[in-house]
């Protein structure tokens, strides 16, 4: 038999959504740091507000500042054909980023990404952190060092820590790896290979902790 959702679980689920809609518009009019002058637009994270897993990443890059969405781009099909080689299910995760806003130099024609320093991760906590409370995930993962400090509020080695699940103070588990912009960066294709495997590994887990979303 088809178990329908109960009414309770179906207001709380609309009232996640509508809560999510409304911190995204206000988002869209951040100025809590000077990045906003740089960006397009303010990258709010996608995803179903009932999402058991919410997906970290650094700031969207030069395609997601102009589609308005996070990890559409080059980094967003590594990470989709990650996903798929992890058996996990895009379309169930909550995918954001720790910084809103696209930083970046303008060299020629092109929009060089530049890396958000601590105050700018900091000052975006904000968005992220009113993320976790209304989605209020199983599992988040912190996919690199800039996701990892906002997650966590400080600095650690991504190398060392990756495959790992550190708890946050209020008890969330957060599941650490790299980003999937690291494997864009390595050029020879045996290193690839090997990296993306590892990565696969790390998001292996993930289904492994919330098997709700595996494919
Ligand atoms: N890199 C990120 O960290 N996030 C995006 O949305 C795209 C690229």
């Amino acid at each position: 038999m088809v178990q329908k959702p109960s009414a309770a679980v179906t207001t709380l689920t609309s009232n996640a959504e509508t809560a999510l809609r409304e911190v995204a518009k206000e988002a869209a009019h951040c100025r809590r740091c000077p990045l906003y002058k740089l960006g397009t637009q303010t990258v709010f994270g996608a995803g179903p507000a009932d999402a058991s897993v919410m997906i970290v990443g650094e700031q969207p890059g030069d395609v997601e500042d102009r589609q308005g969405l996070p990890f559409v781009g080059p980094a967003g099909r590594m990470l989709d054909h990650a996903l798929e080689s992890a058996g996990l299910r895009r379309d169930c995760l909550y995918v954001t980023n720790a910084v809103k806003h696209f930083k970046h130099v303008v060299t020629g024609k092109r929009r060089l990404h530049q890396k958000p320093n601590a105050y700018e991760i900091d000052r975006c906590k904000w968005w992220l952190d009113q993320e976790l409370d209304i989605i209020d995930p199983e599992l988040a993962v912190a996919m690199g060092a800039t996701a990892a400090r906002s997650l966590i509020g400080k600095p650690i080695k991504i190398g060392t820590a990756r495959g790992n699940v550190l708890h946050l103070p209020s008890g969330r588990p957060v599941l650490v790896t790299i980003h999937p912009s690291a494997l864009l960066r390595l050029r020879d294709s045996e290193s690839r290979a090997v990296e993306f495997a590892r990565f696969v590994a790390d998001l292996r887990r993930v289904g492994e902790i919330v098997p709700s979303v595996r494919t």
